[in-house]
């Protein structure tokens, strides 16, 4: 399915269904049963996706609803980074491949003017301290009209009304998941300030107000004020304190304008 596909790891086992659960689920008990690290499993339509903090994930057929599969060795920051890295992945290729003017709404949504294009979950399986192994589920709208989704609360796109026509999905995954390899090997490779810096660039600006609600409902009011890790930001409030907000204590993040 995948010829274009130019990794060493990621994808090179996969699987292929037309509709399941959730490819998270699928890929958990593929885990379970020993598939290697980079394996992925890729859906038309999901039954029950899942987005973060437990919310529902419509997935309707013709979207991209895909997760990969990580397992150690792998450094803690790219671990605790994968949702960065998937949303990176996401953002770059549509940009450079497709011209879409996306960009990742941290801590895990991929936007455009339009509304939100696709988001990331990612999960890990642990043993007390020990990470087993971890997924990392993207999901794109892409060959389906945004109708599909029904009423939402907050404006949605999907690929086809971005370019008014459909695209070809598997050329589509297979350069998300090279460009996900690709930095996932920069990660490995100490190189951590140069995926910092692409993502400082493929994400919302600097001085764009954000509205945090964070775990033990505390709420921050400012301006993004600067990305400090891939999964750290600061916010500038208006009596002038900065916030340091972690993506882990992020129940969640508005952009108001
Ligand atoms: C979010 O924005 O809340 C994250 C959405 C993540 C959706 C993807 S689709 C593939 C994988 N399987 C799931 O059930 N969820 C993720």
């Amino acid at each position: 399915m995948l010829s274009k596909l130019r990794t060493a790891q990621v994808g090179r086992s996969l699987l292929v269904l037309e509709v399941c659960s959730s490819t998270n689920d699928v890929a958990a008990k593929k885990a379970e049963d020993g598939s290697p690290n980079g394996f992925v499993v890729v859906a038309n339509e999901q039954t029950s996706g899942r987005g973060r903090n437990s919310r529902r994930w419509l997935s309707p057929k013709g979207g991209i609803w895909m997760t990969v599969l990580i397992r150690p060795p792998v450094g803690r920051e790219t671990l605790s980074g994968l949702t960065q890295l998937g949303a990176l992945s996401i953002v770059r290729i549509l940009t450079q491949d497709l011209g879409i003017s996306a960009s990742v709404r941290w801590p895990n949504d991929i936007v455009t003017r339009r509304g939100k294009l696709a988001g990331v979950l990612a999960e890990a399986r642990t043993a007390g301290d020990e990470v087993l192994f971890a997924l990392l589920g993207l999901g794109i709208n892409a060959n389906f009209h945004s109708a599909k989704l029904g009423e939402l609360n907050c404006p949605v796109s999907t690929l086809l009304e971005e370019l008014g026509s459909p695209i070809n999905r598997a050329t589509l995954i297979a350069s998300i998941l090279t460009e996900l390899e690709h930095l996932l090997n920069q990660m490995q490779a100490q190189r951590t300030d140069q995926v910092l810096h692409l993502l400082r660039e493929s994400s919302t600006p600097v001085g764009r107000r954000v509205l945090v609600e964070l775990e033990g409902r505390q709420r921050i009011e400012g301006t993004i004020n600067g990305y400090d890790t891939l999964t750290r930001i600061r916010v500038l409030s208006s009596d002038g304190t900065i916030a340091k907000i972690e993506a882990g204590s992020v129940i969640s993040i508005a952009y108001p304008d």
